[in-house]
């Protein structure tokens, strides 16, 4: 089968990591998450005491984090300064300022750019899987497949709430209203926002099951191969 490169984006908890994971895996592409590099970049802005409500500050300092991203999507990987960062990027304070930080055009240009050379390189290899908000529109506008993922803002909190589930805490409606809150400040944002391709097929998983959509979007990866 000739590479392909697959776009899959939307709002959060629709399931577009373990989709793109699974699919990644099944098909033998690789796998690149694109919001694991924008909560690190708003890690390393944390960690070294950048104001995140400031953007200029934000823009000065964009490009001095060296981010590295693992795309086995079997093990995929996230590295600050050549420090393992999958851990610290996934605690509620990077979740409640990574949209501020990746809302800053300076921030964009340069994760942009970074994403399109792990693409291409993948090109040679046999492909890629690339999830996030605004790769179907913005960074990979001519991918041979683009999937957006919807779900209900309940189904979305509800999957979430599950995912947390180690924290006992975590609450239905306190989870949904900060994910709408980050949905809100991703679609409204100036630069590249979290949209829908024209030409993306989008799927609605609020009523089906992970391997349905994992099914749904490996056999349209197999009808443009
Ligand atoms: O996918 P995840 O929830 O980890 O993404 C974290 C945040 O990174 C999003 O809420 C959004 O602010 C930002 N993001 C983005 N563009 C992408 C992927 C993520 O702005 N392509």
């Amino acid at each position: 089968p000739s590479a392909v490169t697959v776009a899959i984006d939307g709002p959060s908890g629709t399931g577009k990591s373990s989709t793109s994971k699974a699919v990644a895996a099944k098909l033998g592409l690789r796998y690149l998450d694109t919001g694991a590099q924008y909560r690190a970049i708003t890690w390393w802005m944390i960690t070294n005491g950048i104001d995140t409500d400031d953007p200029q500050a934000i823009a000065l300092a964009a490009g001095k984090p060296a981010i590295v991203s693992g795309t086995d999507p079997s093990a995929p990987t996230i590295t600050v300064d050549g420090q393992d960062a999958s851990g610290p990027i996934r605690t509620q304070e990077v979740t409640s300022k990574v949209s501020a930080v990746s809302a800053v055009p300076e921030v964009r240009a340069l994760i942009t750019d970074l994403q399109r050379s792990i693409a291409a390189e993948a090109a040679e290899a046999g492909g890629i899987v690339v999830e996030g908000r605004d790769i179907g529109t913005t960074v990979l506008p001519d991918a041979d497949l683009k999937i957006f993922l919807t779900a209900s803002a309940e189904a979305r909190a509800a999957r979430r709430s599950g995912e947390l589930r180690g924290k006992e805490a975590a609450d239905l409606a306190a989870t949904k209203e900060a994910l709408v809150k980050r949905d809100a400040a991703d679609s409204g944002r100036k630069t590249s926002p979290l949209a829908k391709a024209g030409d993306a097929v989008e799927v609605d998983t609020t009523e089906l099951t992970l391997d349905q959509v994992i099914e749904c979007v490996v056999t349209l990866v197999e009808e443009r191969r």
